[in-house]
């Protein structure tokens, strides 16, 4: 079952989004949390971040699982995957740092990487809750459009439009990782409740077609029709192709 909260802008979404989570952890003290980068959840971090100080949130028993992360960068790289969870959320609250995982991608050994991911999912018990950003052409994680849903955690190579994209971050486009390891659509469709948080006009079209066009691997995202439980907060300008 899929249910769509419209809210005013990307502020509302954040607060909407937050009191989600904030809810599945007063719920569940030890849930394990599936989480997402990019752009788009940094307000929803944040206002869990609040949540925390303000005394009304404990993370002291949460894990988590994050969706992906890039091959060959360090973790001290800014533009880590790693970094960034940090950065926005784990340095924040009270989180066990021990209880806090993403793929290693400064394992280069992909198989093993992708492999040893997939047990720590299964060893936690698997995602209570997975948080999803939508990309502009319905990937999730790194599940960019293909002929095939990819199951399990797996090693892809970046587009070289993401390459160039993300080129601006590195000192040079050499600089730029050529791959990701990230969960697969397996992975990420066995969490329990799915939470999928997006915003602004540049993804009107992207949402129209993932959540009510056909179910295809050309649009990753759209797999989410079949989940049980999925929840999209998504805001006005998100909307605004939708009905
Ligand atoms: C992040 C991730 C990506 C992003 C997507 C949307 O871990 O896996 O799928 O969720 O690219 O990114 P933003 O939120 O920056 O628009």
């Amino acid at each position: 079952m899929m249910r769509i909260i419209r809210t005013k802008d990307y502020e509302d979404m954040s607060k909407k989004a937050a009191n989600i989570i904030a809810a599945q952890i007063v719920l569940k003290p030890d849930s394990v949390l599936g989480l997402a980068t990019g752009s788009t959840p940094i307000g929803t971090y944040k206002n869990l971040v609040e949540g925390y100080r303000n005394g009304d949130l404990d993370f002291s028993q949460v894990k988590s699982v994050n969706l992906d992360e890039y091959r060959g960068l360090p973790r001290e790289n800014d533009q880590s995957y790693y970094y960034f969870m940090h950065d926005h959320l784990f340095r924040h609250v009270n989180i066990n740092l021990e209880n806090t995982h993403l793929p290693d991608g400064t394992e280069a050994d992909s198989e093993k990487a992708c492999m040893e991911y997939e047990a720590i999912i299964e060893a936690v018990g698997g995602q209570d809750l997975q948080l999803l950003g939508l990309g502009h052409n319905g990937h999730i994680g790194f599940n960019e459009p293909c002929e095939e849903f990819e199951k399990l955690t797996h090693c892809v190579n970046l587009t070289q439009s993401t390459i160039e994209a993300n080129k601006r971050f590195f000192a040079s486009a050499d600089d730029v990782p050529k791959q990701a390891y990230t969960m697969g659509i397996g992975t990420i469709m066995k969490a329990k409740k799915i939470l999928v948080v997006v915003s602004g006009a540049d993804k009107a079209q992207i949402v129209k077609d993932a959540f009510f066009g056909p179910v295809t691997p050309q649009v990753p995202a759209s797999i989410l029709q079949m989940h049980p439980d999925v929840t999209v907060v998504a805001d006005e300008a998100a909307l605004s192709k939708v009905e």
